[in-house]
């Protein structure tokens, strides 16, 4: 019989990972709170249109990458392959737009891309959208929220922020044609896939790789040139807020995001640890969207991180999430695990700060052991016959240089405490 296997590009996240990505997470949902961002959670499933209209008709998301397919009554639908679609749909539909609202999201996304290290079909995004706020200080306060993330991850030494204007529709309708112009003058010179996109996406082809375009495009007209002065001002106001705040960045004329929504300042966090895959979070802002949806005129801006990308910058800078396990009860035979069974309830009930894993199943003292270190468990505690017997329990250092020692029922309550005080002074 043929072994199934999960989908191409769909990875398992195995439980001896789940810690990294919680600490992950919980770092995230620490810094958006203290910055007064609430959790929102859409469906996995919206219909296609909503994404093809804002994401954008010829952006390779929409062209090539979504899964989309007919539900029973014929209507199509699509995987979400972004979070932003579906924020403003939700917010647009249950009328939250009437003040300014600052939301998160943290769920799996779906492109059909082909997958490579930090690329997969079904990958993880924590999103940040803010709604109501024209000016720059909202983008401001994006980026240095993002930062605060990294800083906490202690990744904040390896990311790099580039940054972009892309103006208004108007300025970019206008530099459209000029590079398009400019690009038709060169057209031996460039790659296939930018001569296709000439014609339905020439921004895209400021991304491409081919040795031949970039050189092409170095020459090229510069998006800077064609801003209007409302965007001017926005971009150097924002800059002026980051400056002020020392984040420091580069600009990147050519930084134009793979999504049609944006306009005015983009951005992107890249890194050069992972290979190909560099960027590990991009947004900017959105102001026309919210209308597009059928709301009320609302600005609006925002970015997402991908999750595997940050797992990966971890794992090469050897940053592990904590142990988890504070407490690996062992025993030595059937009668002393009912006494630990019933004795680790109540530590459970008793010390809520602690995690304790109690061994089950039997087995020698020595197998005890081995899973007992394998659990990462800072301490064993064991209840062996004559203790038992005697009313008494052994705490064994598994980690630290600590002694073993035999406790009375009033010492391991002390020794309880103190493990838990310990383990909540370093969650903080
Ligand atoms: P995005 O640039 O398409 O933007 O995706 C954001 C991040 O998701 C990327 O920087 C990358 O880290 C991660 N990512 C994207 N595709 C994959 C993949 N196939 N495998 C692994 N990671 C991936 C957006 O999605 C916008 N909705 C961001 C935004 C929010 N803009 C405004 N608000």
């Amino acid at each position: 019989m043929s072994q199934y296997r999960a989908i191409r590009g769909m990875a398992d996240i195995l439980p001896e990972e789940t810690p990294l990505w919680q600490m992950l997470e919980q770092t995230a949902r620490d810094v958006l709170m203290a910055h007064g961002y609430r959790e929102i959670r859409t469906p996995i499933v919206e219909s296609t249109d909503l994404f093809a209209r804002s994401i954008g008709e010829v952006t390779d998301i929409v062209e090539k990458e979504m899964y989309t397919f007919l539900d029973r009554n014929n209507e199509s639908l699509s995987l979400r392959p972004e979070g932003t679609a579906s924020t403003v749909r939700a917010m647009v539909q249950n009328g939250l737009l009437n003040a300014s609202q600052r939301v998160w999201y943290l769920g799996p996304m779906f492109r059909y891309e082909r997958p490579q290290k930090g690329r997969q079909r079904q990958f993880h995004q924590i999103g940040v959208e803010a709604f109501g706020i024209p000016s720059p200080d909202q983008d401001a306060e994006l980026l240095l929220l993002s930062r605060q993330w990294w800083r906490r991850l202690g990744i904040d030494d390896v990311l790099t922020l580039e940054l972009n204007s892309i103006g208004s529709s108007d300025a970019r309708h206008n530099y459209k044609a000029a590079l398009v112009a400019y690009l038709q003058q060169h057209l031996d010179a460039i790659d296939d896939d930018s001569r296709r996109r000439l014609t339905t996406n020439p921004l895209r082809i400021l991304d491409s790789k081919d040795a031949g375009t970039q050189t092409v495009l170095e020459g090229a007209p510069s998006i800077s040139d064609f801003l209007d002065d409302q965007s001017k001002a926005h971009r150097d106001r924002l800059a002026e807020l980051l400056s002020r705040a020392s984040l420091s960045f580069v600009w990147n004329d050519r930084l134009v995001r793979g999504l049609d929504y944006y306009n005015d300042t983009v951005f992107e966090w890249t890194t050069d640890q992972l290979g190909a895959q560099s960027t590990v979070c991009g947004g900017g802002r959105y102001d026309g969207l919210v209308q597009q949806f059928g709301g009320k005129a609302t600005p609006a801006a925002g970015f997402a991180a991908g999750l595997e990308r940050l797992i990966l910058l971890l794992q090469v800078l050897e940053l592990q999430a904590d142990e988890l396990t504070d407490l690996y009860v062992v025993s030595a035979d059937e009668t002393t695990l009912s006494h630990a069974m019933a004795e680790t309830d109540r530590i459970r009930a008793d010390y809520p700060g602690l995690s304790v894993t109690q061994h089950l199943g039997g087995g020698s003292f020595k197998s005890q052991f081995k899973r007992a270190d394998k659990s990462g468990a800072k301490w064993a505690l064991i209840f062996g016959d004559d203790e038992v017997a005697s009313g008494l329990v052994t705490v064994k250092p598994m980690r630290s240089d600590g002694e073993q020692q035999t406790l009375t029922a009033s010492e391991l309550n002390k020794f309880l405490s103190r493990l838990e005080q310990a383990s909540e002074e370093s969650e903080d």
